[in-house]
């Protein structure tokens, strides 16, 4: 039975959603129906198509009371809105369903897993919401919620463990056919950890123990968790609230961590052997990952920042939030490699090259322009030349506006800044990332989707996303020097 609740917000979003024109949204980017967009939920294959729900409150550009929105696709790039697919119409939810994931059932049947959320007054006045976890079971379209839930609340939790933060199960099968899920939560040290829960099917679940503990090392509360095999090593992804910068590894706010390490499988254990952040730049949060048909590891991403996300998009825009490119994911030398997923080569059109040009000063070259784009630059320091001292693309460029990519081979440091993109608040526009280069030899793949970029840097060794709400006619591209440079670009149209 659809609630009043649902029912409003798939007529809402039906009515309204039209009235978004699609040159208004980015084009392989997943954006909301309508309204606001944050975390991807839910991430699956069911029935012969990839689905990807997302946080979604469908009446208003700012974060409100959380639905699942829902979207299918069968290449990851071209998506179908599905009607919402959770509101929160219960009294264990009524403030929210929250994050989660999905799985299904050996019976056929489709099973989300999501945090419910209800808010507790609390002796001071203020407010804290209870979060516990819930089940829906669908047909990839409709979900009925679980009559016996919330199916995991406090009393399962140790002592010390917060009822407050306790959120956004991630859920899997063994190959024994018992289930596994895992939550991030807070311990009695106020900082992160990520709590493992056992089940015999799926709907009755008991606590196991903490698989990892921030300790207060990276950030605090640890949200959004994702665990994976991957190329003979084990992935642990969650997303670190309130961090301090560590060196140009983390920076000031919410950010996103991969731990890469061992996991034994009888005991239990995840035994972590090294971190990293996931995203250099300024927009990317709480990805999931999916396991493709033919066993490609993909994850994708809220392209947004918490601390920056209420400063752009105004009601008549209709929409805001986006994930992030799909990305295929790897170990090589012991570090997460990411690439776009390789279908968007099929969407590549007019492909342009220019080989060994010299770059001083300031150049412009033919046919190298757009706002929807996939291009790859390769620096190095021109033939007897000095190791030049900056490099730099700008790019949603015209007399007014752009936004830079830039480099210094002395410092090692990588810059994105959006400052000229025609932001009119004073929030962050800038962030720097230390990477590998040869002499001054760079790598650099930019996709652009009107109003993205993401940079992935020496075939995918990080990745820097932002967001830019630069007009859409600002489609210049150019690339300086200070000192002299010698460059390769190929670039593609992506339609
Ligand atoms: C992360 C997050 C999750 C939560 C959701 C609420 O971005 O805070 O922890 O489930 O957003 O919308």
């Amino acid at each position: 039975m659809t609630s009043q609740t649902l029912w409003e917000a798939r007529k809402y979003e039906e009515a309204f959603g039209k009235t978004i024109p699609p040159q208004a949204r980015p084009d392989f980017h997943l954006s909301p129906r309508t309204g606001w967009m944050n975390d991807p939920n839910g991430f699956c294959w069911y029935k012969g198509k990839y689905h990807l729900f997302y946080q979604y409150y469908p009446y208003d550009t700012h974060w409100g009371p959380m639905h699942w929105g829902h979207a299918v696709s069968e290449d990851l790039l071209h998506w179908e809105y599905l009607p919402a697919a959770l509101a929160p119409d219960e009294v264990y939810d009524r403030d929210g369903c929250f994050s989660g994931n999905a799985l299904t059932l050996p019976d056929g049947r489709h099973l989300l897993m999501y945090t419910g959320v209800v808010r507790e007054r609390q002796a001071n006045g203020g407010c804290n919401e209870v979060q516990t976890q819930c089940l829906a079971i669908g047909d990839g379209v409709d979900y009925v919620k679980y009559e016996k839930n919330p199916v995991l609340d406090e009393s399962g939790l140790p002592e010390g463990c917060s009822r407050y933060d306790f959120r956004d199960p991630k859920l899997w099968q063994e190959e024994d056919g018992t289930y596994r899920c895992i939550a991030g939560n807070r311990p009695a040290d106020g900082s992160g950890q990520i709590l493992l829960f056992t089940s015999p099917d799926g709907f009755e679940w008991y606590y196991k123990k903490a698989l990892a503990e921030n300790h207060d090392r990276i950030g605090k509360m640890w949200e959004c968790p994702d665990f994976f095999q991957l190329d003979g090593k084990w992935v642990l992804l969650t997303s670190p609230q309130d961090m301090v910068p560590l060196g140009f590894e983390y920076h000031n706010g919410n950010g996103t961590l991969c731990l890469i390490g061992d996991y034994d499988k009888e005991t239990e254990d995840f035994t972590e052997e090294s971190n990293q952040s996931v995203d250099y730049g300024i927009d990317f949060y709480a990805p999931q990952t999916v396991l493709t048909q033919d066993g490609r590891r993909v994850m994708i991403g809220w392209m947004q920042n918490w601390d920056t996300c209420n400063h752009r998009r105004t009601q008549e825009e209709g929409w805001f939030g986006q994930m992030s490119l799909p990305r295929e994911l790897s170990i090589r030398n012991g570090r997460l490699y990411q690439t776009p997923l390789r279908e968007l080569e099929s969407m590549r059109r007019n492909k342009t090259v220019h080989k060994n040009v010299t770059v001083t000063g300031s150049v412009r070259l033919d046919d190298i322009r757009g706002r929807r784009i996939d291009m790859e630059v390769v620096i190095r320091p021109e033939e007897g030349c000095d190791l030049y001292r900056k490099f730099a693309i700008r790019f949603a460029q015209n007399d007014l506006y752009h936004t830079s990519l830039s480099f210094r081979p002395s410092e090692s440091v990588l810059k994105i800044d959006r400052k000229f993109s025609g932001s009119r608040r004073a929030i962050i526009h800038q962030r720097r990332s230390k990477v590998n280069h040869q002499e001054g030899q760079l790598k650099l793949r930019l996709i652009l989707d009107r109003f993205s970029v993401e940079a992935f840097v020496n075939d995918g060794e990080q990745v820097l996303s932002a967001v830019l709400y630069t007009d859409q006619e600002a489609e210049g591209i150019s690339f300086l020097a200070d000192g002299t440079v010698n460059m390769d670009v190929v670039k593609y149209d992506l339609i």
